[in-house]
């Protein structure tokens, strides 16, 4: 069924654009260290292929979030795996795959923000600019994608797919 998905970027495109990525960030944080959160479980393939092609000294710390919605207007952060680490007075980046209506994000934002960092800033693979709720400034986004429900590289369908090399999407 996840098989021969039509393909939405390929990783060769993928590849190309985290680098484009990686050397902004080194760029933004020149001289500096930077705690990475990585949101589990699907930015876990794009955290890895971008710190690798970063030069910025990195800690990784992964967070597994989600957001459960009361009524339409209100909701609030679930946090299944928490940080190991204090970022208070530190430089983080939060690595996102996806924001879809931005709620879950910008959860983690104000949660992360309480903990005073030096700085926060926010790459994500795949922004679904259509789908968006909640206005959350995004500082590098790899791919602004269309309103598709995309499998592969990191994205599920039910846990399944993640590990399809390029990211596909589920034809309606
Ligand atoms: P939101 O931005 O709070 O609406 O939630 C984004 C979350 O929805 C992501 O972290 C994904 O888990 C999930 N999601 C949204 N769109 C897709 C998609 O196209 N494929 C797979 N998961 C998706
Ligand atoms: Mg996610």
């Amino acid at each position: 069924m996840l098989e021969n998905l039509p393909v939405l970027l390929s990783e060769d495109e993928i590849q190309k654009r985290i680098a484009e990525v990686a050397a902004e960030i080194d760029k933004d944080f020149e001289g500096e260290d930077v705690v990475v959160i990585s949101v589990l479980k699907g930015a876990v393939f794009f955290t890895v292929d971008l710190v690798k092609k970063m030069k910025t000294p990195i800690e990784l710390e992964v967070m597994q979030v989600s957001s459960y919605v009361g009524t339409e207007s209100t909701g609030n952060l679930l946090v299944k795996k928490d940080l190991d680490r204090d970022i208070e007075g530190r430089n983080v980046l939060v690595v996102e795959d996806i924001i879809d209506t931005g709620t879950t994000l910008s959860y983690l934002k104000e949660y992360l923000l309480s903990k005073n960092p030096k700085c926060l800033k926010i790459a994500v693979l795949a922004n679904k600019v259509e789908r968006r709720k909640v206005d959350v400034a995004l500082d590098y986004v790899a791919f602004d994608i269309p309103d598709k429900f995309v499998v592969g590289y990191g994205f599920d369908v039910d846990e399944k797919g993640r590990n399809i090399p390029y990211i596909g999407y589920i034809e309606e």
